[in-house]
C-alpha cells in the first residue's frame, strides 16, 4: 500500500469549514524502535503497550483559505498559548505530507493541542501529539473524500501518516499493543505503519500496569532523531537488528500464554540494551542517574525476596517505567511508597495502564 493512489484535492465548490477532535495515547515499547533510514522506516520491528492516561488532546479547525497560496497555513496553541517553535515543526511536517495530502494547501487549519501529563514530567509526548494529528487528518481525508470509510484503512492510514512524523507513533493508533516494522511473525506488518495485535495478547497483558516513575524531569540529553542517527556508526547495530528480531520471536507466545516472567525478561534485556547502545555510540550518551540504577536493583530484589512479578523498562532517558498484573496492584504501590518514594523526583509517579486506545472527542 502506498497511499498516493488519489489525488486528494477538493473541488471548488465542496471548500467548506470543519472541525475534527481526537485523543490519543502514549505507548511504551517493550522491543524497541532504536535506528532507522529513510522517512521513519525502522532497522527492526517493535512492539509497544498503548497506554490509557498519558494522552494528547487535538483539535483541528480548517477553512477554505481566503486567497489561494503555496504551502501550509498553520494558527497553533499548545496548551492555550501560542508556541512557534512546535508550530514550525508542524508546519515542516504538513508540508512534507502534501505529496499524500495536497488539500491540505486549500485550506486554512488551527491547531490546539493539550496533554493530560505535566509538560516538564519527562515523558515523551511525540508518539501522542503525532497520532492525535493524523487521526484528525485522516478524518478531514475522510470527510471530504469518504475514502477512509473502513475501519482497517483509516487506522491503517492514520499509523502511516502518525509515522511520517514520529516513529514510535504509528504504533499508537492501536488500543492494547502494537507492532511495527515487518516480521515474517506478524501477518501484514510493515515499516510504513504498525498492525494491532490486541487479539493476540493473554488477558494479564491486557490491564498490565505502567507506573512510571519520575526520577527526573528534565529535557532529555540527546533527541530521538540524533539518538537513531548514532545507530549508523554503532559497531554493534547489526547484532542488535538480528536480536530485535529474535526477542520479538521470543516475546509473541509469551505475550499469547500470559509467560509474565518471560516477557519481564525480555523487558528488562531491551531496556537495557537500548541504554547499552547509547552508551557504546559515538558520541556516548549515559541517560541513566543513578537513582535509575537504585531503582532498578531494588524492584529486581523486591520481585526475587516477595516472588512478585514486577519489571521495568526504560525510555530513552532516566525514568523507570514499572510493569505489572493487575492482581499485584496493592503490593507494587505499597513497594513503591516504602522503598522507592524517596528515589523519586518529588515523589511523583504517573499511574498507568494498557489501554483502549485513541477516541475521537
Ligand atoms: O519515535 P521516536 O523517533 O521518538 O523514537 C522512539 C524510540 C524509543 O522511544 C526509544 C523506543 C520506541 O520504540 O518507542
Amino acid at each position: 500500500m502506498t497511499f498516493t493512489e488519489k489525488d486528494l484535492i477538493i473541488p471548488q465548490d465542496k471548500l467548506k469549514a470543519g472541525t475534527t477532535h481526537w485523543q490519543s495515547p502514549s505507548n511504551i515499547a517493550i522491543i524497541k524502535y532504536w535506528g532507522k533510514h529513510g522517512v521513519q522506516l525502522p532497522r527492526n520491528p517493535s512492539m509497544s503497550f498503548t497506554l490509557q492516561n498519558a494522552l494528547t488532546e487535538t483539535k483541528l479547525s480548517y477553512k477554505p483559505k481566503e486567497e489561494p497560496t503555496a504551502g501550509i497555513e498553520l494558527d497553533f496553541l499548545f496548551e492555550d498559548a501560542p508556541n512557534e517553535a512546535f508550530r514550525s515543526k508542524l508546519v515542516t511536517y504538513l508540508d512534507s505530507l502534501l505529496p499524500f495530502y495536497p488539500f491540505l494547501e486549500q485550506l486554512s487549519l488551527k491547531i490546539q493541542t493539550v496533554n493530560s501529563f505535566p509538560h516538564s514530567a519527562g515523558i515523551a509526548s511525540s508518539a501522542s501529539s503525532m497520532s492525535a494529528l493524523a487521526l484528525c487528518l485522516c478524518s478531514i481525508e475522510d470527510d471530504f473524500f469518504g475514502t477512509l470509510g473502513d475501519d482497517t484503512m483509516f487506522d491503517r492510514k492514520a499509523s502511516f501518516l502518525a509515522r511520517l512524523g514520529s516513529g514510535s507513533a504509528a504504533r499508537s493508533i492501536f488500543g492494547g499493543a502494537a507492532v511495527w516494522g515487518q516480521t515474517d511473525l506478524v501477518a501484514g506488518s510493515s515499516d510504513e505503519y504498525a498492525v494491532s495485535i490486541e487479539d493476540q495478547l493473554h488477558p494479564i497483558f491486557k490491564s498490565l500496569h505502567d507506573d512510571i516513575l519520575i526520577v527526573s524531569s528534565e529535557e532529555k540529553a540527546v533527541s530521538s532523531r540524533a539518538g537513531h542517527r548514532l545507530m549508523d556508526k554503532n559497531p554493534y547495530a547489526p547484532t542488535r537488528y538480528a536480536q530485535a528480531h529474535e526477542r520479538l520471536s521470543a516475546l509473541l507466545p509469551a505475550l499469547k500464554n500470559g509467560d509474565i516472567e518471560k516477557f519481564g525478561e525480555i523487558a528488562e534485556n531491551e531496556a537495557l540494551t537500548l541504554h547499552g547502545l547509547m552508551m557504546t555510540s559515538n558520541p556516548s550518551y549515559l541517560l541513566m542517574e543513578p537513582k535509575t540504577i537504585a531503582m532498578i536493583q531494588a524492584i529486581r530484589i523486591y520481585r526475587k525476596e516477595q516472588n512478585v512479578p514486577v519489571y521495568f523498562t526504560l525510555d530513552a532517558g532516566p525514568n523507570v517505567h514499572l510493569l505489572y498484573p493487575e492482581e499485584y496492584i496493592s503490593d507494587v504501590r505499597g513497594f513503591v511508597h516504602s522503598e522507592l518514594a524517596n528515589l523519586l523526583d518529588e515523589g511523583t509517579y504517573i499511574p498507568d495502564f494498557v489501554g483502549e486506545g485513541p477516541e475521537e472527542v
